[in-house]
């Protein structure tokens, strides 16, 4: 019944029959047959290659689902070699296809490599010390070689030809510990790092741990532009990019990238770029950015995703008392002492409130209701809440269950795309009865916005009482920091991330080059006017009530956090603006805030300015939350939370 030519006979036209008869004469070696190497296999047999060497000592799992050709239900557990050589054996029965069960070694990788005209990689990426032996041994026995590796949505392809550059010459592997070879192979493999720039969650990706993102989409465009290369190279077809040249093609930013290493590795842009990445990840090493270990309770993983709340500076103003596996108590604190962003303690409030929101989108993941509970206290400054959690059989999980984790802070210009009629109905909704949002996002609204937020900056940067908490609250030389702001989330150069770091050591310094050198103006200029220019729109959440109680900013944080997860879901960055909307409020209420009265004038004029452009006049009480949201790529740099066992305390019952 099956008949070859007729099999394959749609590819003549793009290839002759000529051509089919030598594909069909021909052998493929794939090492690996998970993301791309079962899409590999199942391309290259409808391509009409006629026999293959594979190997794969693993099974396939649940995780592999989302990209891997053989993955599905009735696989699970199943050798991967099986399961590929009987997918391709039923596509074209007369294969011949030799299987490695137990993956390639030294000690069959001779007989893997025996016979074959092609070899197409498609090891785990973190199999590197096998990769070089492979690609080692192709080198020396003359066979050419390919990878095609996914990254984001795209996929980067390399070609090692007999007689050019070599695998080793391009990558320089030899006598590097693995971390390095991991890197050097990320370098290598995508110079243009065209994915880059849309990677919303930077947690997934754990060099540490050697876990990483995968698409579908890129596992296929891999398999096409692999078996395109296999055509191209076993037919002598045309022209062939090689090493140290390389093609990077990504659907979702629509672009193809051609890039040229002389050198591979050893190429001085490459070697910059690979120091860059090292200090990342040393960084996220050093964070503690790792899996978290699995959690045993319902409580304790409701509180381990609720620690990823966010708070003024990263303050997290709690600790969690552990009770049994459905309760835990929370200890609240404001930092209205030493903060003078912390008025009253409301900038706090809005963020316990934001924990309690989380806490309750928390327990939806475990199929139950959070009740939290206010205990009567004395102290205003310290709130403790009794968290109880009930299974619930008709609770679902909450829309915004998966974004606690992804929610930023991003402090860096956006896109001024505007906002979809769908999106702002759709974050008008996330914040709830009770509260509408104004928008600020024509052009000349916009404008006015960033002139008061530049102004108000100077407030920020010129006064002692807010150059205390910044001394405190920046971790400087930090791009991820557990308890504080990390200096490369600051969203401002590295020269004038430079200058902070040296004038915030004392105040004279501050006062010197603020005289002398308008020092204000380096990290306004970017911190505020740029991007409160640069964004879709500013929106100040306001309430239909009047904030009066702990309670009324504590519901406003709730709905402040719903609507900062919903950006999230939409796909928008998001920068809280909170700093005008405080100074105004000591203004209104008569309270000095700091000991230099030009600043405190300067505030003055400039909560007349906001009321205006909010037009809320008398209003101001009603002001919950305000920032600016646009699209953008993911910070590469954020505040984190320490692990979960860090914000407990001990008070046993
Ligand atoms: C009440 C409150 C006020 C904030 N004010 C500002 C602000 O004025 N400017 C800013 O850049 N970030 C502000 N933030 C963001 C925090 O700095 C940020 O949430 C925190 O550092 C944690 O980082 P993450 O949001 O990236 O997880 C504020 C957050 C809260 C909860």
């Amino acid at each position: 019944m099956f008949d070859y030519h007729t099999a394959f006979s749609r590819n003549l036209g793009w290839v002759t029959e000529a051509e089919q008869e030598i594909l069909r004469t021909k052998r493929i070696a794939i090492a690996g047959l998970g993301g791309v190497g079962g899409s590999h296999i199942i391309t290259l047999t409808r391509l009409g290659v006629g026999s293959f060497s594979i190997a794969d000592f693993d099974r396939f799992e649940i995780q592999n689902f989302n990209r891997q050709a053989g993955a599905n239900v009735s696989n699970l557990d199943k050798p991967k070699v099986d399961v590929m050589a009987a997918m391709a054996r039923d596509i074209n029965p007369e294969l011949d296809v030799r299987c490695f069960p137990t993956g390639v070694d030294d000690d069959n990788l001779d007989a893997f490599l025996d016979g074959v005209d092609l070899y197409v990689d498609s090891l785990d990426f973190f199999a590197l010390d096998i990769r070089n032996k492979v690609f080692n041994a192709c080198a020396a026995k003359g066979i050419p070689a390919v990878t095609a590796a996914p990254l984001g949505m795209g996929a980067a392809l390399l070609v090692f030809m007999p007689g050019a550059m070599s695998y080793e010459e391009y990558f320089r592997m030899q006598g590097q510990d693995p971390d390095e070879q991991a890197l050097r192979f990320m370098m290598g493999l995508a110079p243009a790092r065209l994915q880059l720039s849309y990677l919303v969650d930077d947690t997934r990706v754990d060099f540490n741990a050697k876990k990483g993102p995968s698409t579908p989409m890129a596992c296929e465009l891999c398999a096409g532009f692999a078996a395109t290369y296999a055509l191209k190279i076993l037919l002598d077809r045309g022209d062939v990019i090689v090493a140290p040249r390389g093609i990077h093609f990504d659907a979702y930013r629509n672009k193809l990238s051609t890039t040229w290493r002389p050198g591979g590795n050893n190429n001085p842009v490459q070697r910059l770029g690979l120091m860059v990445a090292r200090r990342m990840v040393m960084a996220k090493r050093d964070a503690g950015i790792t899996e978290q270990a699995s959690l045993d309770t319902p409580i304790e993983r409701v509180l381990d995703l609720a620690r990823w709340a966010p708070s003024g500076d990263n303050e997290q103003p709690w600790k969690f008392e552990l009770v049994d596996a459905h309760r835990a108590v929370i200890y609240t604190h404001d930092t209205r002492d030493w903060c003078v962003y912390d008025l009253d303690g409301t900038s706090s409030q809005i963020a316990v409130g934001a924990l309690l929101e989380t806490i309750r989108i928390a327990a939806t993941g475990e199929g139950m209701v959070a009740n939290c509970l206010r205990r009567d206290t004395e102290s205003a400054s310290e709130l403790v809440f009794d968290v109880t959690l009930a299974p619930e059989p008709t609770v679902a999980a909450d829309r915004h269950l998966h974004f606690v984790r992804s929610r930023v802070t991003q402090r860096k210009p956006l896109s001024t795309k505007a906002l979809g009629a769908r999106q702002k109905q759709a974050l008008e909704t996330a914040v709830g009865d009770g509260y509408r949002i104004l928008w600020f996002d024509q052009a000349p609204l916009r404008r006015r916005m960033a002139k008061v937020l530049f102004h108000n900056a100077h407030i920020r940067l010129a006064t002692p009482e807010a150059y205390e908490v910044h001394r405190k609250n920046i971790d400087w030389g930090a791009r991820f920091s557990q308890d504080r702001l990390p200096e490369h989330a600051l969203g401002v150069d590295l020269l004038t991330r430079k200058v902070m770091r040296w004038a915030l050591t004392s105040w004279q310094r501050v006062t010197f080059l603020n005289r002398f050198f308008a020092g204000t103006w380096l990290p306004r200029l970017q911190m505020d006017l740029a991007t409160g220019l640069r964004c879709a729109a500013h929106f100040v959440i306001v309430s239909e009530q009047p904030l009066q109680s702990i309670d009324d900013y504590i519901n406003g944080g709730r709905a402040m956090q719903r609507f900062w997860l919903e950006a999230t879901r939409q796909n928008l960055q998001l920068q809280p603006e909170m700093t005008p909307m405080i100074f105004s409020r000591y203004v209104e209420q008569g309270i000095a805030f700091t000991s230099l009265p030009a600043e405190q004038q300067l505030a003055q004029r400039l909560a007349g300015e906001l009321s205006h452009l909010l037009g809320d006049g008398e209003r101001t009480a009603h002001r919950v939350y305000m920032g600016r949201v646009g699209y953008g790529p993911a910070p590469t740099s954020r505040s984190i939370r320490p692990p979960l066992e860090k914000l407990l305390v001990n008070t046993a019952q």
